[in-house]
This record gives structure tokens, sequence and C-alpha cells, in this order.
């Protein structure tokens, strides 16, 4: 098995609330996207990656992904869903392998994904996990509709790892629906989906809050 990584980095951070794309902030002394361009190339299962920015903005992509094993950054589309469509069309079919990653999680150590494209040995996709700590409710408008029991609930977080026949027929069958990760497109079409332990310390970054706690993790 050969893998390449897909780095999403196409989106625009809204929520973040600042006038550049997300994948261009720091956390510490380098870029989103250069952290997790640093944890592909310090992973020895991952032979090659893609990289989606902005459109617009691959130049500024092209630089800060700069790596033996880049083969090219890309504009993505206009939902994280199009964006690995494009980042998949420009991977290289060597790769019968693909591991998606969200720059939004700058600090993924190396080791989870190579543990996610071990996972593949016995399923078609696997995906790290951590417990859900807070106490969940169902809510409909204002109304508390029930609380639901914790047990069966694992956090999903990236990087996640397919097998890339799968994943392309997960993403062809789901044009009609919009997921926010790859893992719920595979689970719909039937394809085997396991969980590896996930890190406590893989968060991410969506506000302003959760840079200030990266800043905090970076610097321990
Ligand atoms: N992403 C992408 N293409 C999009 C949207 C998102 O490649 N059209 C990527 C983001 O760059 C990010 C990951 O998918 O690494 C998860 O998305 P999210 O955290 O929602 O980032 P943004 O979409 O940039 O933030 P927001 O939703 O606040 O605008
Ligand atoms: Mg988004």
């Amino acid at each position: 098995m050969t893998a390449g990584a897909i780095l999403l980095a196409a989106g625009t951070g809204e929520r973040m609330g600042v006038q550049k794309p997300k994948a261009f902030i720091h956390v510490g002394n380098r870029t989103l996207l250069e952290w997790s361009v640093a944890a592909v190339e310090a992973c020895e299962d991952i032979e090659s990656f893609v990289v989606t920015v902005p459109a617009g903005h691959e130049e500024a992509g092209r630089r800060l992904a700069a790596s033996a094993k880049l083969e090219t950054v890309v504009a993505g589309g206009d939902t994280r869903q199009r964006s690995v469509r494009l980042g998949l069309q420009a991977l290289s079919d060597r790769s019968d392998v693909v591991v998606c990653h969200d720059v939004a999680r700058p600090l993924a150590p190396p080791e989870l994904f190579s543990s996610v494209v071990a996972a593949l040995e016995e399923a078609y996709g696997a995906i790290p996990v951590v417990p859900v700590t807070d106490t969940v409710k169902r809510v409909k408008g204002h109304e508390v509709q029930e609380t639901v029991s914790r047990d069966e609930l694992a956090a999903a977080q990236t990087p996640q790892a397919f097998r890339r026949a799968a994943l392309e027929e997960a993403h062809d069958r789901a044009s009609a629906f919009d997921a926010t990760d790859d893992a719920a497109l595979l689970e719909a079409a039937g394809f085997r989906v396991v969980a590896v332990p996930g890190d406590p310390g893989n968060i991410k970054i969506t506000r302003m809050p959760d840079l200030m706690v990266a800043e905090a993790l970076v610097d321990a």
C-alpha cells in the first residue's frame, strides 16, 4: 500500500474572524499549513501529498508547503467535500491509500497518520476518535428534549485514512449530501470504518480561543 495525503487548507476561516485564510494563521512560529506539512514530512508512511488552498492563494500555498513530498497545490472548492474531490483528482494514481487531513488540526502528531494507515488492514476507512467529555443534549429550538448517553459517542478527528477506491466511490455516491468528514460518506455507502485512539491534544482551530489553547500546547 502506498499512502498519499490531502491537506485541506481551502477554508476561509469565517468563524475565526480574521482577514486571511485560516491556513495562513500562525501557531507558535509556524502557520497551520506548515504544521501539517511538517507532520506528513516526518511520517514515513506518507509518500506524497497535495494541498488545497482558497483560489488565488496557490502561490502562498506552494511556498508554505515546500517539501520533497509535495506533488501539487490546487484551488479547493466551496465546501470541504468539494475540496477533497479536487485534491483526489490531483493526487497521483500511485497512492492507493488516501489520508485526508484538516490543516485546522495543526497539532496532529506524525504517529497518528501512521496509526490510521495501519488500521486499514482490516477496514476501508480508519479515523481517530476521542471520548466526548461534555454532557450531550438533544435540543430543538429552546426545548431540551433529552440527554444523550455518552457511552457510544466519540468525537472524530483527522487525519482519516481510506482505501482510495472506497473513498472515490463514497464521494461519487454522496454528491447529494454534505458531510463534515469523509468517514461519514463511507459509513453512508456501507463501507466498514474503524476507530483508533485519537489524541486529546489534536485540537481543531475553529474560533479564536482555540488558537490560544494551541499556543499554550505548543509552548508546553
Ligand atoms: N476546507 C477546505 N475547503 C473548504 C472548506 C474547508 O479545504 N471549502 C478545509 C479547511 O481549510 C479546514 C478543514 O477543511 O482545514 C475544516 O474546515 P473548517 O474548520 O470548517 O475551516 P473553515 O471552513 O476555514 O472555517 P469556517 O467554517 O469557520 O469558515
Ligand atoms: Mg468550514
